[in-house]
């Protein structure tokens, strides 16, 4: 797996694969890379025939609100190249924020998806989702890959950026992998790590109390409002201090109704210094 830092050796390596006729995934990620990533990796593998990994920790998406998360992110670089060794990635792009931000975060051209950006994770991380929009833009536009890979688990996020990739016409394959989950029911995530080892076993009531929610809802319940507030009295109870807990539709994150089918139960809880996100999805 070769290794490039600039965007011109990226273009170079990315069109010398073209040439052979290469069909190239793109897995962007912040690093620190777990279970969850590599199965992104997996699924890009099953897509395309090379793999591009970017490792870049986006400046743009954390915001003056984050209260240092940007700083304490952790990097963990040469364990990760070493893993995407392992799981078969074929470049890695590993810039700096200098590559990524010539004039400086501040200046840069943002990219802005209106309305479901404000809402759910937009309301605590106000610019969170202009800055991951921006990013997976410059990345589209320097990779210009056939088909790209997110994760499920950060359900809004795939909604924002295939919103960009259909509204700015990247002809570009977007596909979402299912969560990666510990043993308990916990999704994988960066920010786990957080977590002490109580808090972590703890950590599982999130899903638990998801998919309670899910089985009232499958089972006819029409009480949204009802299932929404007990699941975050659960949580409360739990130890967690809820953001949300809500039951959307699943296609643009409006609040369901009785009507809708296609739904996804969206939640975001502090539990400890970690900020947890997960959801479920399912038809009804
Ligand atoms: O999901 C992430 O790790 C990041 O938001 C992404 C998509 C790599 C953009 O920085």
């Amino acid at each position: 797996m070769q290794t490039v830092t600039t965007i011109a050796d990226l273009r170079r390596q990315v069109s010398l694969r073209r040439q052979s006729g290469a069909r190239i995934a793109l897995v962007p990620t912040m690093g620190n890379l777990h279970a969850g990533h590599l199965q992104l990796l997996e699924a890009a593998k099953q897509h395309a025939d090379r793999v591009v990994v970017s490792i870049f920790v986006n400046p743009l998406q954390f915001g003056d609100a984050s209260g240092g998360d940007f700083e304490r992110y952790p990097r963990t670089f040469e364990a990760d190249r070493q893993k995407l060794v392992e799981s078969g990635a074929d470049l890695l792009f590993f810039p700096s924020q200098e590559e990524m931000y010539p004039a400086g975060v501040e200046n840069v051209t943002r990219v802005e998806v209106p309305g479901i950006s404000d809402i759910l994770c937009g309301v605590s991380r106000p610019g969170h989702f202009v800055g991951v929009a921006t990013v997976v833009t410059k990345f589209f536009n320097m990779v210009q890959p056939d088909v790209a890979v997110f994760g499920e688990k950060d359900y809004q996020q795939l909604l924002v950026i295939r919103r960009v990739t259909a509204e700015l016409c990247f002809p570009i394959e977007v596909f979402g992998v299912p969560t990666v989950r510990e043993a308990g029911g916990l999704a994988m995530s960066s920010r786990n790590q957080y977590l002490s080892a109580e808090e972590r076993q703890r950590a599982a009531a999130l899903y638990r109390t998801l998919q309670a929610a899910k089985e009232r809802l499958i089972s006819g319940e029409g009480d949204i409002a009802a299932i929404e507030s007990d699941a975050e009295k659960i949580l409360n109870e739990a130890g967690f201090c809820p953001e949300y807990f809500t039951v959307c539709r699943a296609d643009d994150l409006q609040p369901a109704t009785v009507a809708d089918t296609a739904l996804v139960i969206l939640a975001a809880a502090w539990l400890g210094e970690a900020r947890l996100i997960d959801n479920i999805q399912f038809q009804r």
